[in-house]
C-alpha cells in the first residue's frame, strides 16, 4: 500500500521535492535511519508504536509513527491511514500535532511529528501535583479552538480523550496539542453526518453507540468527557461491565456528587451540563462553549485542586489498554447490536459475548505495537527500522 503516488527521489530536500499532487510534506522511500535517530518508546496507538526520534543533521527531536503496513488487514484500516496522512498533511494550527516528514518502505510507514516535550497532559499534571480550576478552563479552551480548526477543515477528530492531549513543554501551563487524527473522518459540506464509527467507549458520545449518523458534534461530548476527569479525576460514565457502561451514556445522566464539586464553580458544572447532552442539536458547538462563563467570566478558582482521583485514574489507565475500542471493535459491536435486536437494546448481550467481540479488535491493535515494540522501553533503538 503507497501512501502517495510520487515520492521524492534520494537526494531531494523538502525545499526541493515535486510531486504530481500538492503534497506539503516531504515522503521519502530510504530508511529513516538515515536522517533520525530513534530512541525510546513515547506510547502505543491502535495500530502503531510512537517513538522519541532526533534529526542527525541538527538534533531536533521528533516523535515518528511507526505503522507496519501489513498489520493493517482490511481496506477500512488502509483508508484509516490514509486519511490520518491526509489530514495531517492539510493541518496548521497552533494546538494540533504538526507533521514534518513520511518515510515508507516496503513494511512500514514512519509519520515524523512534532515533538511534545511535556508529554500527556494527565501525566504531567500528576507528575507536578499541581492543577487548578483556571488552568482547567486553558485546556479546555484551546482544546476548542483546535477542534473547531479541524472541523473547519472538514474533519472530526472521533477520539477526543486524555492521551491525545500533549503539551508542548513540561508545564502544566504549556499550550496543548491534539494529536492522532488516526480516526478522524473527512466531511464536506453534502456529507455532514456519517456513519462509521470508532473511538474510546468512556468518551464516547451517545450517538456514536447506537446505529444513528453522527457529525461533529461527537467531539464536544468527548470533551465534556476530558472536562470532568480533569476536574474531578473520574470518569461520569463508567461501569466495571461495558454493556452497563453503554446503557449510562445512552442515558446521558450527569452525576455531580457535590462532595467532590463543592470546591469548584457552578459555572464548570453548567458548561460540562451543556456538553454531555443527549442530542447533539442542543449540545454546545465551539462558538458557544468560547463565549460560556466558565471560560470567559473569570470565575474558575486558582486553589489547587484534589488531584488523589485523578492519581488514581491515572494508573488504572495505565493498568488497563484494553479498554480502547478499535475501529473494528466498536464496528463488530455494532454488527453484533444488530444481529442480537434490530432496535439496539442491550439486553441480549451477555458479558461473555460483549467480551469475545471487544477482545478481536483491541488483540490486533496491541499485537501490532508489541511486535514493533521487542527493543524494551527507554533503550535506544539504532538499526532495528529499515
Ligand atoms: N506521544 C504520542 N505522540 C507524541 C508526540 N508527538 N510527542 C510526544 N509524545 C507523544
Amino acid at each position: 500500500m503507497g501512501i502517495t503516488k510520487s515520492k521524492p527521489d534520494e537526494s531531494e530536500t523538502a525545499e526541493n521535492s515535486t510531486t504530481e499532487e500538492k503534497v506539503e510534506v516531504p515522503i521519502f522511500d530510504r530508511p529513516i535511519t538515515r536522517d533520525y535517530d530513534i530512541k525510546k518508546r513515547l506510547g502505543q496507538g491502535n495500530f502503531a508504536l510512537v517513538r522519541l526520534c532526533s534529526r542527525k543533521s541538527d538534533g531536533e527531536n521528533f516523535a515518528v509513527k511507526i505503522i507496519h503496513k501489513k498489520r493493517l488487514q482490511n481496506n477500512k484500516q488502509q483508508k484509516a491511514l490514509q486519511r490520518e496522512v491526509e489530514i495531517l498533511n492539510k493541518v496548521d494550527h497552533p494546538y494540533c500535532v504538526h507533521l514534518e516528514a513520511i518515510y515508507e518502505t516496503t513494511n512500514h510507514l514512519y509519520l515524523v511529528l512534532e515533538y511534545c516535550a511535556g508529554g500527556e497532559l494527565f501525566d504531567m499534571i500528576c507528575q507536578q501535583n499541581h492543577f487548578t480550576e483556571q488552568q482547567a478552563v486553558q485546556v479546555v479552551r484551546q482544546v476548542t479552538e483546535a477542534l473547531a480548526y479541524l472541523h473547519s477543515l472538514g474533519c472530526v477528530h472521533r477520539d477526543i480523550k486524555p492521551e491525545n492531549i500533549l503539551l508542548e513543554h513540561r508545564s502544566p501551563d504549556s499550550i496543548v496539542k491534539l494529536t492522532d487524527f488516526g480516526l478522524a473522518n473527512h466531511l464536506d459540506g453534502s456529507d455532514l453526518v456519517f456513519w462509521t464509527s470508532c473511538g474510546t467507549l468512556y468518551y464516547a458520545a451517545p450517538e456514536v453507540l447506537s446505529t444513528d449518523s453522527y457529525n461533529e458534534k461527537i467531539d464536544f461530548w468527548s470533551l465534556g468527557v476530558v472536562m470532568y476527569v480533569l476536574l474531578v479525576g473520574y470518569l461520569p460514565f463508567y461501569h466495571d461491565n461495558r454493556v452497563k457502561t453503554i446503557e449510562l451514556i445512552r442515558r446521558a445522566r450527569v452525576p455531580f456528587d457535590m462532595a467532590d464539586w463543592r470546591t469548584i464553580s457552578s459555572e464548570a458544572r453548567d458548561l460540562i451540563r451543556k456538553l454531555l447532552v443527549f442530542d447533539p442539536v442542543r449540545r454546545y458547538g465551539s462558538t458557544k462553549i468560547l463565549s460560556h462563563d466558565w471560560i470567559t467570566g473569570g470565575t474558575a478558582g486558582a486553589e489547587p485542586l484534589n488531584l488523589q482521583k485523578l492519581k488514581e485514574f491515572e494508573s488504572w489507565r495505565g493498568n488497563f489498554n484494553d479498554h480502547i475500542i478499535t475501529m473494528m471493535g466498536l464496528q463488530r459491536w455494532k454488527q453484533y447490536a444488530l444481529e442480537q435486536n434490530p432496535d439496539v437494546s442491550m439486553a441480549g448481550m451477555t458479558s461473555e459475548s460483549e467480551f469475545d467481540f471487544l477482545g478481536m479488535g483491541i488483540q490486533d491493535g496491541i499485537d501490532a505495537a508489541n511486535d514493533e515494540a521487542g527493543e524494551g522501553e527507554g533503550k535506544a533503538v539504532a538499526n532495528t527500522y529499515e
